[in-house]
């Protein structure tokens, strides 16, 4: 390991320290001098590294990850689950091994259990701790303690277990786990692989059949990690939705994971690559599961120069290599049942629909609203501080493109990491310099995303304090 790493109890410490301080830090982005050019990989997929983690936590045997992403919202997850028993141990730069228990093997946490601003963490752990007898409590940042649990909460009590939580189901959230859980059969209201998760790595350690119907497919790296891990899961396509069952209390065997790079990451680079002239970049090992790839999809509708090379499989994942080209873009039409397979994207497909020649839609985006932050509102927000027009129809985000970009706004980011860089990518293309009031959770998903992007080009740092 090299000496500049910190060892994982640093990492947590590091962690907890930032905590306490909550320095906020502004950057500012502007016109770099030249193009972007060159071969990068992005940080490990966030929802992969979260299950890896949960996942190997609740096998027998060691399982070995590399490529974790080591973002604040995963260590989360690493600290949570050392607080319920596992051996969590970090060899190296995303290499890591964790010892499970087995499924049903959780120990009672000695503390509350502060999962940041990562509501995944938050959801997914809420799932996983109601099916087991002993008592918790969850509760995160001012971002997380906002956010909805009672989605989870609601069909999660049919199982035996039994939430208080503050008033509208918000976080901190204090769980008495069922001592004899039941199995449950429930239909998603919401378009939500967080909900689905929960409710399977609950029946996870229920008897029987958990069954979760979803009417839209919603990104599927639970079911794919549980057969991975020796699981029984069947799908079965029903339109354009699905229906999930899991049979419960499986031996889960540890089992080796390669968390693919995060193409929700990689987005960022993709867009900035398309919108600044000439550039040009490959970017390696993006994972490519087809409920993630809305995003990709929609910027070739637009005209975009992207091509996958390289196309494989790895853990039941797919994986490829990202070559994108700087290309004009034209507006397009984005449905809405295309929402749930770039649910993370909408803030930087905005910035490139800024950028595009003619008026682009994009509808169905209600669930913008629960994210790190009302991320629908806050979008808008951004683009119309910079100058461009844009308004939201309901649920829909309507932005006319090609009117003059002007920047020059300080951007409120709301403690959400995806609109700081959505800003910092679109001070790429103002005249003026576009301004984050804090830049500092962009750490939660993407560590090293500014020196990255500083690298790319030849001359002075596009990106910096303002
Ligand atoms: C995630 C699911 C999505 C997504 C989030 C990660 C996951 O949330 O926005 O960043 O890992 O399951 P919802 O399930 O709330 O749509």
């Amino acid at each position: 390991m090299p000496s500049s790493r910190p060892p994982v109890k640093q990492a947590f410490s590091v962690l907890s320290a930032r905590m306490h301080i909550a320095a906020t830090r502004p950057l500012a982005a502007r016109r770099p001098a030249a193009p972007l050019f060159g071969t990068i990989r992005v940080p490990g997929d966030k929802s992969i590294s979260h299950r890896a983690l949960m996942f190997a936590a609740l096998a027998v045997g060691e399982t070995r990850i590399s490529g974790l992403l080591e973002g604040e919202d995963v260590l989360r997850t690493a600290a949570a689950m050392r607080a319920l028993g596992a051996e969590v141990v970090q060899d190296g730069p995303g290499r890591w091994r964790v010892a499970g228990r087995g499924v049903g093997g959780l120990v009672e946490p000695a503390d509350v259990l502060d999962m940041g601003n990562s509501g995944t963490a938050a959801r997914l752990l809420t799932g996983m701790l109601a099916s087991h007898p002993f008592f918790s409590v969850l509760t995160g940042d001012a971002s997380l303690r906002r956010r909805p649990m009672r989605r989870v909460t609601d069909p999660l009590g049919a199982c035996g277990a039994r939430f208080s939580s503050r008033t509208g189901g918000r976080l901190p959230l204090a769980i008495e786990g069922a001592r004899d859980p039941l199995p449950l059969d429930y239909r998603l209201p919401v378009p939500s692989a967080q909900v689905k998760s929960a409710l399977l790595l609950c029946g996870l350690n229920a008897p029987g059949l958990t069954r979760i119907e979803e009417p839209e497919a919603t990104r599927d790296h639970s079911e794919n990690m549980l057969r991975h891990f020796g699981a029984e899961v069947t799908v079965q396509v029903e339109g354009a939705g699905r229906i999930i069952t899991l049979s419960g209390q499986p031996h889960l065997s540890a089992a080796d994971v390669r968390v693919p790079g995060d193409p929700s990451s990689a987005a960022f680079f993709v867009i900035a690559a398309l919108l600044v002239p000439g550039s040009r970049l490959r970017i390696e090992g993006v994972g490519l599961n087809p409920l993630r790839c809305g995003l990709f999809t929609t910027l070739r509708e637009m005209g975009a120069d992207l091509v996958v090379e390289n196309a494989r499989s790895e853990g039941g994942e797919a994986v490829g290599d990202l070559v994108v080209t700087h290309s004009p873009l034209r507006a397009v039409d984005v449905p809405a049942d295309r929402a749930p397979s770039m649910i993370d994207e909408f803030p930087i497909l905005a910035v490139a629909a800024a950028c595009a020649e003619g008026v682009t839609r994009m509808a169905g985006l209600k669930e913008l609203r629960v994210k790190e932050s009302d991320r629908l509102t806050a979008t808008a927000a951004l683009l119309a501080a910079n100058g461009v027009r844009v308004a939201i129809e309901g649920d829909d985000l309507i932005v006319r493109g090609g009117t003059p970009l002007a920047g020059g706004a300080m951007v409120k980011t709301h403690m959400d990491h995806r609109l700081a860089m959505s800003a910092l990518v679109l001070g790429l293309v103002t005249p003026a310099p576009v301004a984050v009031d804090d830049s500092a959770f962009i750490n939660t998903s993407f560590p090293g995303f500014v020196p990255l992007l500083n690298g790319l080009v030849q001359g002075p740092d596009p990106i910096a304090a303002p």
